[in-house]
This record gives structure tokens, C-alpha cells and sequence, in this order.
């Protein structure tokens, strides 16, 4: 069982997300556990005070180094006294930051978490965190996109959802996580389900001829199209066969036809028969 620790000072937040869906079959399976902390628990004052002003001025509050610090050590020492061991390095815990700062969360940091039997997240707030969190407790930092949230929450929750879904046993198929967009390095090809015509509009007659080899290589085509359409730069590094290479070349050279957003799947498929 993989088991995710979160600081946060929103804690309720959670309640819906990892309450519903993949995520509570997944904690109620016991293929992953998540707690979450308050980060006001940690402090001593009577106001239990969490932020403070920035040294130097400026706008906002900056959130104070103590509590954070004593979160993290208090779950670092629950997670040793368990494993009976002295101390627990960034390997075995990696302790992550959410922040526009961070690096940015892609399919591929989803699945390295994911190797990882636990983590703590710590979820930032107000105008920022004492640089002592990133620089001397943090072993990482991540961001969930280039957009300010209020706070590391929703972030958090990203994460989390990613990550959990590649656990083994907490999707029904395990096939169907190698077919995600992003996990091939291209985006996912259309899917259509029942019924086959809806509002007049057909599903690809492909789809529904029974023929395996004809729907993979339509379904691959399709994928090509739509990753040079909508996000050309992840082809680059993509895993192409010369003449997938080739077609994606042809089709993004063509006059008139840069972007590849003029083709269809159809002149797709007559260009590359
Ligand atoms: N906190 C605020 N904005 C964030 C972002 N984009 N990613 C991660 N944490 C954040």
C-alpha cells in the first residue's frame, strides 16, 4: 500500500475529491491511504499563527517556516518508528512542494512518484513559503501549470489523482493506462461508444468492421493527426516508426497545410495508403 501524507492548511478541501470515484475505491481497497494534516496543528502560539510579513516588505503574507518543519519531522518520526529504522532519506520520502515554482508535472513525473511506496505533499498558501521549506525540507517542487493558484491544494489533488490511478490494481484495466494520451507521447486517438449514429452523425465506419489490424492502424493514424494539430512539439519526441516520421514531415511541410489542421483523418489515411 502506498501512503501519501499532505500539509495543508485547508484540510476539508479534500474531503470531496478523495471521497468520490477512483480515488475512495482505491483508499477503501487499501491500495493507497492519504492523511492529511493540518498545518495550524503544529503551531504554539494561542493565535496559531501561520504566515507572517515578507522581510524586506512587499505584498502579502509569507507562510513561517516552524510549523512545517515540526509537520514534517513529527511524520518523518511516525513513518521510522513504523519501519524501525533511524532516519528516512528523500529516496525512500520524497517530500514535495506545490508551487509555480516547481517543475512542471507531466505523465512521465506521475509515473516516477509512482514507483514510490509513500510521500508528503505540502501544499503552500498566501503569497509564498519561507525559501528554508524548498531549500533545507523540500526534496522537490512541483507545479501543476504556468497559472497562480490560490493555493497548493488543488494542486495536491492533481498529483494525487495521477499518481493513484497508475497504482496497480486501482484502474479495471491496466491496458487501457497504456493507451492514455501522454503515456505514448502522443494524444489520444477519438473514441466513440454506442449509438453509431447519433444526431445523424455516423462513428468512423472502421470502428465498427471487426477488423483489428484496420482500427489499430486507423486509431495510430488518428493519434499522429491529432498530437501534430493540437500540440506538434510533443511529436518530437515521440516514438515513431521512419514512415510515421516521414508522413508527420510531409503533412507539416505541405503548402497550405502547416499546421496540419487541414487534414482530415480521412486524407490522412489516403496520403499514408
Ligand atoms: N500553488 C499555486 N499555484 C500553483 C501551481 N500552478 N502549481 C502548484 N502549486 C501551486
Amino acid at each position: 500500500m502506498v501512503h501519501i501524507d499532505i500539509l495543508s492548511l485547508f484540510p476539508e478541501m479534500f474531503q470531496g475529491p478523495f471521497g468520490i470515484g477512483i480515488l475512495k475505491r482505491a483508499i477503501d481497497r487499501k491500495l493507497v491511504s492519504i492523511s492529511i494534516h493540518n498545518i495550524r496543528d503544529y503551531t504554539h502560539d494561542k493565535h496559531a499563527t501561520v504566515d507572517d510579513y515578507p522581510y524586506g516588505g512587499g505584498a502579502g503574507m509569507i507562510l513561517k517556516p516552524e510549523p512545517i518543519f515540526e509537520a514534517v519531522e513529527s511524520i518523518k518520526s511516525d513513518i521510522c518508528r513504523k519501519q524501525g529504522v533511524s532516519d528516512i532519506d528523500c529516496y525512500t520520502l520524497p517530500i514535495i512542494l506545490l508551487t509555480p515554482q516547481g517543475r512542471l508535472y507531466s505523465q512521465h513525473i506521475a509515473a516516477e512518484l509512482s514507483t514510490h511506496r509513500q510521500m508528503t505533499l505540502i501544499c503552500g498558501h498566501y503569497e509564498g513559503v519561507d525559501e528554508r521549506v524548498p531549500e533545507y525540507l523540500a526534496s522537490d517542487e512541483i507545479s501543476i501549470g504556468d497559472y497562480v493558484l490560490s493555493g497548493g491544494e488543488l494542486a495536491a489533488m492533481v498529483v494525487v489523482d495521477a499518481v493513484v490511478r497508475l497504482l496497480p490494481g486501482v484502474l479495471g484495466s491496466q491496458a487501457s493506462l497504456l493507451e492514455d494520451s501522454h503515456v505514448t507521447g502522443l494524444l489520444e486517438y477519438p473514441q466513440y461508444t454506442r449509438p453509431a449514429v447519433h444526431r445523424e452523425r455516423s462513428v468512423p465506419e472502421v470502428l465498427l468492421s471487426g477488423n483489428h489490424a484496420q482500427i489499430a492502424k486507423w486509431r495510430r493514424e488518428q493519434a499522429i493527426l491529432r498530437t501534430l494539430k493540437r500540440r506538434p512539439e510533443l511529436l518530437d519526441k515521440a516514438n515513431l516508426c521512419s514512415e510515421e516520421r516521414q508522413l508527420v514531415e510531409r503533412l507539416s511541410t505541405s503548402p497550405g497545410k502547416s499546421a496540419g489542421d487541414k487534414w482530415s483523418g480521412q486524407q490522412l489515411m489516403e496520403e499514408n495508403s
